[in-house]
């Protein structure tokens, strides 16, 4: 006898569920926090918050870090021949709650400096790395980004640490 219909029926509850418990176990893994930014086709600045951000290789030079295929700063960085990351520092977490916002101009105010091909640099940062958008990768519902550093800086601030989705600060163990 054939099952009935609803038997193969997929509770969407126990979904979103699934999903819940793969974002806590995800948010475990503590980050820094970085504001990704470029230039878009019309010269205008564009920015996100990212905390995929990573370092691949260090001859070659490389990092990595991910962007929603949902996200509308998509083309811009696909597009663009660099991109600079901005290491947020542990007074920046209102910058971070900016670029992770949809505000029409997350950049009022902020004193830019011009990086490679225009790629802002925001002050008060602890680091910045400007970087050739060298390859790009599907990776699932995200465009996967390796980038060459071309030139980087330091300062020697406390960084954000990000963790749980709360920020956070370092502490020595
Ligand atoms: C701490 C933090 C880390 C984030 N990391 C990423 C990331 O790695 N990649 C991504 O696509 N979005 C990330 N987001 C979400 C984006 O910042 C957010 O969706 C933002 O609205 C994207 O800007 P846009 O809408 O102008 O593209 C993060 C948000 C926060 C608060």
């Amino acid at each position: 006898m054939n099952k009935p219909i609803e038997a193969f029926r997929i509770d969407p509850a126990p979904a979103a569920a699934g999903q819940r418990a793969l974002r806590d176990a995800l948010g475990a893994f503590a980050t820094g926090v970085t504001v990704l930014t470029t230039r878009g086709a019309g010269g205008e600045p564009v920015g996100l918050t990212v905390n995929s951000f990573n370092a691949v290789s260090l001859e070659p030079p490389l990092i990595v870090w991910s962007l929603s295929l949902a996200s509308p700063s998509l083309a811009a960085f696909r597009d663009c021949s660099h991109y600079a990351v901005n290491v947020l520092a542990l007074d920046q977490a209102w910058l971070s709650q900016r670029f992770a916002s949809r505000a029409a101009d997350k950049f009022a105010g902020l004193e830019l400096n011009p990086g490679l091909a225009g790629a802002p640099l925001l002050p008060g940062c602890c680091a910045w790395f400007e970087c050739a958008n060298q390859v790009r990768h599907d990776g699932g519902d995200h465009l996967l980004f390796i980038g060459r550093i071309e030139r980087h800086r330091r300062d020697r601030k406390e960084p954000l640490v990000f963790q749980g989705g709360r920020y956070r600060a370092l502490r020595e163990v």
